[in-house]
Protein backbone atom coordinates (compact mmCIF):
# COMPACT_ATOMS: atom_id res chain seq x y z
CA UNK A 1 0.00 0.00 0.00
CA UNK A 2 1.18 3.53 -0.69
CA UNK A 3 -0.08 6.33 0.94
CA UNK A 4 -1.04 9.53 -0.58
CA UNK A 5 1.78 11.94 0.97
CA UNK A 6 3.35 15.31 -0.04
CA UNK A 7 5.63 13.70 -2.68
CA UNK A 8 5.06 10.33 -5.51
CA UNK A 9 6.62 7.84 -4.18
CA UNK A 10 7.13 3.74 -4.06
CA UNK A 11 7.16 2.21 -0.29
CA UNK A 12 8.00 -1.18 -0.06
CA UNK A 13 7.51 -2.61 3.48
CA UNK A 14 10.25 -4.59 5.47
CA UNK A 15 10.27 -8.26 5.21
CA UNK A 16 12.76 -8.07 7.89
CA UNK A 17 12.49 -6.86 11.42
CA UNK A 18 15.24 -4.39 12.44
CA UNK A 19 16.70 -3.43 9.31
CA UNK A 20 17.44 0.83 8.87
CA UNK A 21 14.73 1.67 6.15
CA UNK A 22 16.25 2.95 3.19
CA UNK A 23 15.41 6.23 1.62
CA UNK A 24 16.06 5.91 -1.73
CA UNK A 25 17.01 8.96 -3.89
CA UNK A 26 17.13 9.11 -7.50
CA UNK A 27 19.38 11.33 -9.98
CA UNK A 28 18.28 13.72 -12.58
CA UNK A 29 15.65 12.45 -14.92
CA UNK A 30 14.87 8.88 -12.61
CA UNK A 31 11.65 8.67 -10.87
CA UNK A 32 10.47 6.84 -7.93
CA UNK A 33 10.83 3.23 -9.45
CA UNK A 34 15.18 4.16 -10.62
CA UNK A 35 16.37 2.73 -7.15
CA UNK A 36 14.53 0.39 -6.26
CA UNK A 37 16.44 -2.70 -7.70
CA UNK A 38 19.69 -1.48 -6.00
CA UNK A 39 17.56 -0.74 -2.53
CA UNK A 40 16.92 -4.36 -2.49
CA UNK A 41 20.33 -5.44 -3.35
CA UNK A 42 22.00 -3.37 -0.60
CA UNK A 43 19.71 -3.93 2.13
CA UNK A 44 17.65 -7.37 1.19
CA UNK A 45 14.39 -6.91 3.86
CA UNK A 46 14.51 -3.67 4.94
CA UNK A 47 11.91 -1.05 3.94
CA UNK A 48 12.49 1.08 0.80
CA UNK A 49 11.20 4.73 0.79
CA UNK A 50 11.13 5.73 -2.77
CA UNK A 51 10.33 9.55 -3.63
CA UNK A 52 10.05 10.92 -6.91
CA UNK A 53 11.79 14.99 -7.02
CA UNK A 54 9.24 17.33 -7.39
CA UNK A 55 11.64 19.49 -9.95
CA UNK A 56 10.95 19.07 -13.78
CA UNK A 57 13.93 20.25 -15.82
CA UNK A 58 12.83 19.96 -19.46
CA UNK A 59 10.30 17.02 -18.40
CA UNK A 60 13.68 15.05 -16.72
CA UNK A 61 12.25 14.59 -12.66
CA UNK A 62 15.40 16.70 -10.38
CA UNK A 63 15.27 17.35 -6.33
CA UNK A 64 16.07 21.07 -6.53
CA UNK A 65 16.43 23.29 -9.39
CA UNK A 66 19.61 24.36 -10.64
CA UNK A 67 21.16 27.12 -12.90
CA UNK A 68 23.42 25.10 -15.17
CA UNK A 69 25.63 21.82 -14.65
CA UNK A 70 26.86 21.62 -11.28
CA UNK A 71 25.82 25.54 -10.64
CA UNK A 72 22.62 25.87 -7.78
CA UNK A 73 19.65 27.44 -7.80
CA UNK A 74 20.85 27.50 -3.59
CA UNK A 75 17.66 28.99 -2.20
CA UNK A 76 15.77 26.33 -4.00
CA UNK A 77 18.04 23.55 -2.65
CA UNK A 78 17.47 24.96 1.24
CA UNK A 79 13.20 24.47 0.39
CA UNK A 80 13.54 21.70 -1.11
CA UNK A 81 15.85 19.61 1.46
CA UNK A 82 13.26 21.09 4.11
CA UNK A 83 10.45 19.85 2.09
CA UNK A 84 12.07 16.29 1.54
CA UNK A 85 12.56 16.60 5.56
CA UNK A 86 9.08 17.23 6.65
CA UNK A 87 7.87 14.25 3.71
CA UNK A 88 10.30 11.88 5.59
CA UNK A 89 8.51 12.98 8.82
CA UNK A 90 5.11 12.19 7.19
CA UNK A 91 6.22 8.83 5.81
CA UNK A 92 7.44 7.76 9.47
CA UNK A 93 4.16 8.26 10.75
CA UNK A 94 2.54 7.20 7.80
CA UNK A 95 4.48 3.73 7.43
CA UNK A 96 5.71 3.34 11.49
CA UNK A 97 9.19 3.87 10.31
CA UNK A 98 12.63 4.45 12.07
CA UNK A 99 14.68 7.04 10.62
CA UNK A 100 16.17 6.08 7.48
CA UNK A 101 19.09 6.12 6.00
CA UNK A 102 19.09 7.97 2.64
CA UNK A 103 21.24 6.38 -0.45
CA UNK A 104 21.36 8.94 -3.28
CA UNK A 105 22.78 8.89 -6.70
CA UNK A 106 23.78 12.57 -8.10
CA UNK A 107 21.44 14.90 -7.53
CA UNK A 108 19.60 12.56 -5.25
CA UNK A 109 23.07 12.35 -3.17
CA UNK A 110 23.12 16.22 -3.29
CA UNK A 111 19.43 16.73 -2.01
CA UNK A 112 20.52 13.77 0.81
CA UNK A 113 23.34 15.85 1.51
CA UNK A 114 21.38 19.44 1.96
CA UNK A 115 19.17 17.15 4.51
CA UNK A 116 22.10 16.40 6.58
CA UNK A 117 23.14 20.31 6.44
CA UNK A 118 19.70 21.48 7.33
CA UNK A 119 17.73 19.08 9.02
CA UNK A 120 20.28 16.07 10.55
CA UNK A 121 17.70 14.43 12.67
CA UNK A 122 15.54 13.57 9.29
CA UNK A 123 17.87 10.71 8.49
CA UNK A 124 20.31 8.24 10.33
CA UNK A 125 22.99 8.08 7.59
CA UNK A 126 23.39 8.42 4.32
CA UNK A 127 24.88 6.86 1.49
CA UNK A 128 26.01 9.50 -1.11
CA UNK A 129 26.90 8.30 -4.49
CA UNK A 130 28.50 11.28 -6.55
CA UNK A 131 27.52 14.11 -4.40
CA UNK A 132 29.04 17.58 -4.35
CA UNK A 133 29.34 20.56 -1.87
CA UNK A 134 24.86 21.24 -2.13
CA UNK A 135 25.51 24.33 0.05
CA UNK A 136 27.99 27.01 1.37
CA UNK A 137 26.80 27.49 4.64
CA UNK A 138 28.09 25.02 7.80
CA UNK A 139 25.93 22.78 8.57
CA UNK A 140 23.12 23.92 10.55
CA UNK A 141 23.24 21.21 13.45
CA UNK A 142 25.63 18.32 15.22
CA UNK A 143 25.71 15.77 13.25
CA UNK A 144 26.33 13.13 15.66
CA UNK A 145 28.30 10.92 14.92
CA UNK A 146 25.57 10.02 11.77
CA UNK A 147 27.26 7.67 9.39
CA UNK A 148 27.75 8.85 6.18
CA UNK A 149 29.56 6.92 3.42
CA UNK A 150 30.95 8.83 0.02
CA UNK A 151 31.69 7.43 -3.21
CA UNK A 152 33.16 9.37 -5.80
CA UNK A 153 34.66 8.83 -9.37
CA UNK A 154 38.17 10.07 -9.80
CA UNK A 155 36.99 10.30 -13.62
CA UNK A 156 33.46 11.97 -13.02
CA UNK A 157 33.24 14.74 -15.64
CA UNK A 158 30.64 16.32 -12.94
CA UNK A 159 32.23 16.52 -9.73
CA UNK A 160 35.78 17.42 -9.48
CA UNK A 161 37.35 15.34 -6.85
CA UNK A 162 38.08 18.81 -4.31
CA UNK A 163 34.61 19.36 -4.32
CA UNK A 164 33.81 15.74 -2.95
CA UNK A 165 36.81 15.82 -0.34
CA UNK A 166 35.31 19.34 0.82
CA UNK A 167 32.18 17.62 1.58
CA UNK A 168 33.17 14.93 3.61
CA UNK A 169 35.34 17.76 5.45
CA UNK A 170 32.91 19.57 6.18
CA UNK A 171 30.73 16.86 7.49
CA UNK A 172 33.26 15.36 9.20
CA UNK A 173 33.48 18.61 10.93
CA UNK A 174 29.68 18.95 11.81
CA UNK A 175 30.85 15.20 13.48
CA UNK A 176 29.36 12.94 11.46
CA UNK A 177 31.53 10.04 10.87
CA UNK A 178 32.40 9.71 7.05
CA UNK A 179 33.89 7.26 5.21
CA UNK A 180 35.15 8.50 1.66
CA UNK A 181 36.39 6.60 -1.20
CA UNK A 182 37.52 7.68 -4.80
CA UNK A 183 37.08 4.78 -7.04
CA UNK A 184 38.58 4.49 -11.06
CA UNK A 185 35.15 5.24 -12.37
CA UNK A 186 33.17 8.31 -14.09
CA UNK A 187 29.73 9.68 -12.88
CA UNK A 188 27.60 6.22 -13.32
CA UNK A 189 27.26 3.33 -10.73
CA UNK A 190 29.83 0.59 -11.16
CA UNK A 191 29.95 -2.92 -9.35
CA UNK A 192 32.39 -1.11 -7.38
CA UNK A 193 29.46 0.95 -5.66
CA UNK A 194 27.31 -1.30 -5.44
CA UNK A 195 29.47 -4.05 -2.85
CA UNK A 196 30.90 -1.12 -0.92
CA UNK A 197 27.61 0.30 0.01
CA UNK A 198 26.25 -2.85 0.72
CA UNK A 199 29.54 -3.51 3.05
CA UNK A 200 29.06 -0.41 4.81
CA UNK A 201 24.84 -1.06 5.37
CA UNK A 202 25.22 -4.15 6.89
CA UNK A 203 27.25 -2.76 9.12
CA UNK A 204 25.76 1.27 9.58
CA UNK A 205 21.58 -0.06 9.21
CA UNK A 206 22.22 -3.59 12.14
CA UNK A 207 19.45 -4.13 14.04
CA UNK A 208 18.59 -1.46 16.49
CA UNK A 209 19.79 1.47 13.81
CA UNK A 210 18.99 5.11 15.59
CA UNK A 211 15.43 5.63 15.76
C1 LIG B 1 23.08 18.16 -9.68
O1 LIG B 1 22.56 18.98 -10.41
O2 LIG B 1 22.59 17.77 -8.62
C2 LIG B 1 24.39 17.62 -10.14
O3 LIG B 1 24.89 18.40 -11.18
C3 LIG B 1 24.28 16.19 -10.54
C4 LIG B 1 23.33 16.01 -11.67
O4 LIG B 1 22.14 15.89 -11.44
O5 LIG B 1 23.77 15.98 -12.83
Amino acid sequence: MTAALSFIHRFEPATVPGLAPLLLLHGTGGDENDLLPLGHMLAPGAALLSPRGKVSEGGAPRFFRRRAEGVFDLDDVRRRADELAEFIREARTAYDLAAPIAVGFSNGANIAAAILYRQPDALAGAVLLRAMVPLPEAPAGDLAGRPVLILSGSMDPIVPAENAGRLTAVLGQAGANVDHRVLPVGHGLSQADVNLSKQWLDKASAPAARG
